[in-house]
């Protein structure tokens, strides 16, 4: 635990890889490029601005093996995903290590340089197997990963620009500039709130039973990619903030976002939000229920469960594990099985299906379950 100043980022250094001139002109250099995929930027990012530290590149086949199978880069560091840069076959036969090699966006502008250091196949059934716990490819972190090229280049990237288009720019905070932003408002410990959703009234409870015992709360929602279906970013913004507005103590309270990639890993994917989010300068971590959770691929609590089987000095952050929460008729508040007394008929829960429907008829939730204004934005988005 940490009792003075802003939490060290995990492994010690925060790494900063951005350097040397945007160049906003389609690439035109002599040097070997790639067009990394959507979730190769995301992570690229990631990597650029520290929030993946220690890592400084993309892992090497020690660290993919070491991560897969340990939990841990090769150095004994907990770290849940390989990180990676796959490309087909065709393509890595054309690399030597060595070449430094031009990473380019969709519309082929230069976001950085990868220094290739080694080539090494892609063994993704047993990557999906160990990160994910099925090859099954309806898991759409799976289906990704099965879509990747079958060798990874590994090695150190220096990155120029990691996004020319860039979404929610006042609030695309770098770890370095939340931390900076805790150290001016005061904040020691700081609770950080993934989410992939609008918050509704069980989040809410989530993130202010944390702050009641946390100095801040980083309301920090994955922007970057996830799978078709899931609510856009942008209409989630628009809730984030509105309910910010009225809900929420604003001295108390900031938004960011977290411009990674969803993974839908449950358990590891957990752990990866949590390193993020101390190297963000976040002192503590929300885990409820079915954490990162897709479909019925994870028991509702095995995101917490796996934070036990780390070694004692493995993570600093600390997460903070809630069970299932829900409005209780009996009481007339929020609680979980731990605080309300009432039987099961007395617990307002409904099925994230059930919401959908509801709002797609242009119909509010009841107010136990999401407050009025983030049900009025979510029915007018779905109207669009
Ligand atoms: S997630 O993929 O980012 O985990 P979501 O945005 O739904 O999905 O959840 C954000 C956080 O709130 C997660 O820690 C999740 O476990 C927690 N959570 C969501 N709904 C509930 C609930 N009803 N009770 C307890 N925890 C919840």
């Amino acid at each position: 635990m940490i009792l003075h100043g802003i939490i060290p980022p995990h492994g010690g250094t925060l790494v900063n890889r951005v350097s040397g001139q945007p160049q906003p002109e389609p690439f035109a250099g002599s040097e070997a490029s790639i067009v990394l995929t959507e979730r190769q930027q995301c992570d690229l990012e990631m990597i650029a601005v520290g929030a993946m530290s220690p890592l400084t590149g993309f892992v090497g086949s020690k660290d993919y093996n070491s991560i897969c199978e340990n939990l841990t880069l090769s150095d004994g560091t907990v770290w849940p995903f390989p990180i990676t840069c796959a490309v087909d076959k065709a393509t890595a036969d054309g690399l030597n290590t060595g070449d430094k090699i031009a990473l380019l966006d969709d519309s082929k502008r230069l976001l950085g340089w990868l220094t290739l250091e080694e080539k090494y196949d892609h063994d993704k059934t047993k990557q999906a197997e160990h990160c994910f716990k099925t090859a099954e490819t309806e898991h759409p972190g799976v289906k990704v990963l099965m879509e990747e090229g079958d060798v990874c280049l590994a090695g150190p990237i220096d990155v120029v620009c990691a996004r020319y288009d860039v979404d929610f720019k006042e609030y695309r905070l770098t770890p370095e500039q939340t931390r900076k932003a805790f150290a001016e408002k005061g904040w020691k410990t700081v609770v950080a709130f993934q989410t992939r959703n609008p918050i509704h009234r069980a989040h809410e409870y989530l993130t202010k039973c944390a702050l009641e015992t946390c100095d801040g709360l980083l309301i920090h929602p994955l922007v970057g990619q996830t799978q078709p279906g899931d609510i856009p970013p942008d209409v989630r913004m628009n809730c984030y903030t509105t309910l910010m507005e009225k809900y929420y103590v604003a001295d108390r309270t900031m938004l960011s976002v977290l411009p990674a990639a969803m993974r839908y890993g449950g358990p590891r994917e957990a752990i990866m939000h949590a390193i993020l989010r101390q190297n963000y300068g976040c002192s503590h971590f929300i885990v409820g229920r079915d954490h990162a959770g897709v479909g019925s691929y994870y028991g509702t609590y095995d995101a917490q469960e796996i934070f036990d089987t780390l070694p004692d000095n493995g993570l600093l952050i600390e997460p903070l594990k809630y069970e299932h929460s829900f409005w209780c008729l009996q009481t007339g508040a929020m609680a979980t099985a731990k605080t309300s007394p009432a039987p099961a008929e007395k617990r307002v829960f409904l099925s994230g299906t059930k919401v959908r429907e509801m709002l797609a008829a242009g119909e509010r939730p009841p107010e136990e379950f999401t407050r009025p204004e983030v049900a009025d934005i979510l029915i007018a988005s779905m109207k669009g």
